[in-house]
């Protein structure tokens, strides 16, 4: 599959409409991967979807899925979500025993595997082990739900494995998720995100290509900044 160049929209459907579903992810079709939040209630303070509701996304959605696990236990129940052919799995850090072991079994399914940090998490385990993951997700909100607001002091830690990944030469992902608008995903940008969640700011939108379309853009331009 090719894969995607940044900076990369990933729209999440937290934001849509659930029993419009395939109607929604129609509309997000040239976005570049539907962020799929799946939440148990038990890593956070909320519920969404499981397995089988994945499954039919990944059959109806037009372009390649982006799961993001809030879940206690992510060995569990990770690989099944790679091999449902989700393109992308992202666990927590928090909630995971064997982070390597566990983005080394995504792999090997043959999706990426993605790890994702909380806002008051930090990231200095991960340095030695970059290379162990396809994509960083730097939460900048509280896990748990859409529309909450951006929160600017998870930056410098952003901006230090942008720093770790320019000095290993890591191809790296660096995704941001939470509170990315037009107005904050310059800045995400400019302290080195290249993959960006966009909820509200997407489905809120009266027209949903032409808010995707600006959204790059901007992310371009904060790049150029960096
Ligand atoms: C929050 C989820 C996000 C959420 C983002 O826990 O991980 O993906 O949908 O929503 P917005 O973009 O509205 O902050
Ligand atoms: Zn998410």
């Amino acid at each position: 599959m090719d894969l995607p160049r940044a900076p990369r929209i990933n729209p999440s459907i937290l934001a849509a409409d659930f029993v419009n579903m395939q109607a929604d992810l129609a509309r997000i079709a040239t976005a570049d991967f539907a962020h799929v939040d799946v939440m148990d209630n038990h890593f956070v303070p909320n519920l969404t979807f499981g397995p089988q509701m994945v499954e039919r996304i990944q059959a109806t959605s037009p372009i390649p899925l982006d799961v993001h696990l809030m879940i206690t236990d992510p060995e569990r129940w990770a690989p099944e979500y790679a091999e449902i052919g989700a393109a992308s799995v992202t666990f927590h850090l928090e909630a995971a025993a064997d982070p390597v072991a566990l983005a080394r079994r995504l792999r090997d399914i043959g999706s990426r595997a993605g790890v994702a940090v909380k806002p008051g998490t930090p990231v200095e385990s991960l340095f030695e082990v970059l290379d162990e993951f396809d994509q960083i997700l730097v939460m900048t909100v509280e896990p748990g739900f859409g529309g909450q607001s951006f929160m600017p002091e998870t930056m410098p830690k952003l901006r230090s494995l942008a720093e770790e990944a320019r000095r290993r030469g890591s191809s790296v992902w660096l995704q941001v998720d939470g509170g990315i608008s037009d107005s904050t995903i310059e800045y995400a940008a400019a302290a080195g995100a290249d993959t960006f969640v966009a909820g509200s700011a997407v489905y809120g939108a009266d027209d949903i290509e032409a808010a995707v379309t600006r959204l790059r853009d901007l992310a371009r331009a904060g790049s150029l900044e960096a």
